[in-house]
């Protein structure tokens, strides 16, 4: 199988075919996700949520991403690694470069990092040294206390704004954008107007790929989930029976339907 790059995904996009991601935390589900043939695995904070049992993203620290993406690189040799930068890793330049570097030293090979157009600066830095970057948008759960809760972002007058700062962050030299809970119109908009790949996450069917979290995919999510969540356990009688699905409904356009998307 051959590796999946950014320049494979940046391909994709162009030709109009869709990729799959999943957020991985270990060596066995590493490999199961590398069987599955899933596109890229996000170690992502949410590992907070789902492994440590708080009721956010913020009291993840780096060396807990970088312990988890270790294994997570242990345990897989075709997907796209992205690594997540926890809440509060940039309250410098130089401790944003430092932060993201011990990632790609764990084995990432982009960082993803929340934010708006002002993650512009950081992101040039980065990518200047040689460090891809993801742009995630849209509903940033490190922000939640300041959101007032994980609600659907971008509604009405709120969705422009967020096209031109996907825009600026493309500018800026951000590989990637993924959003997160915006209306589906949101979600294209985005995706029709930068060149990067865009993964979405309740960012509706037009976003170039989709991810979901692994917890959420099996249906052993701690707690209530969220609407753009699709249990593939349900229909699967194993668990690679169910990353297959999931892989194959996102590259067939089946996933996300309908149900799963905000207007
Ligand atoms: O941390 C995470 O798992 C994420 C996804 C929700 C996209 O950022």
């Amino acid at each position: 199988m051959k590796a999946v790059t950014l320049n494979t995904l940046k391909d994709w996009k162009a030709a109009g075919e869709k990729f799959s991601v999943i957020t991985c935390y270990d060596a066995a589900f590493s490999q199961r996700i590398n069987e599955a043939e899933i596109d890229v695995m996000l170690i992502g904070d949410s590992l907070g949520m789902v492994l440590q049992g708080h009721d956010s993203t913020l009291p993840v620290t780096l060396d807990d991403m970088v312990y988890h993406t270790r294994a997570v690189k242990a345990g897989n040799s075709r997907s796209l690694i992205m690594a997540d930068l926890p809440f509060m890793s940039d309250p410098s330049q130089e401790a944003l470069l430092n932060n993201a570097a011990a990632l790609m030293r764990a084995g990432a090979h982009l960082v993803k990092i929340e934010g708006d157009a002002w993650l512009a600066p950081g992101i040039t830095e980065l990518t200047r040294r040689g460090i891809p970057v993801c742009a995630h948008l849209g509903l940033t759960p490190q922000t939640v206390n300041q959101l007032g809760g994980y609600k659907v972002q971008g509604r009405g007058e709120a969705g422009q704004p967020l096209v031109e700062a996907a825009q600026k962050l493309e500018a800026a030299g951000a590989s990637l954008l993924l959003l997160e809970c915006v209306p589906s119109e949101v979600g294209k908009a985005v995706t029709e107007a930068v060149n990067c790949p865009v993964i979405g996450i309740g960012a509706g069917p037009h976003t170039d790929g989709q991810v979901l979290v692994l917890h959420d995919l099996l249906g052993i999510t701690p707690g209530k989930v969220a609407k753009f969540v699709k249990n593939f356990m349900q229909e699967a009688d194993s668990i690679p029976a169910a990353l297959s699905a999931y892989h194959h409904a996102v590259k067939n356009g089946h996933f996300p339907s309908e149900e799963h998307c905000f207007k």
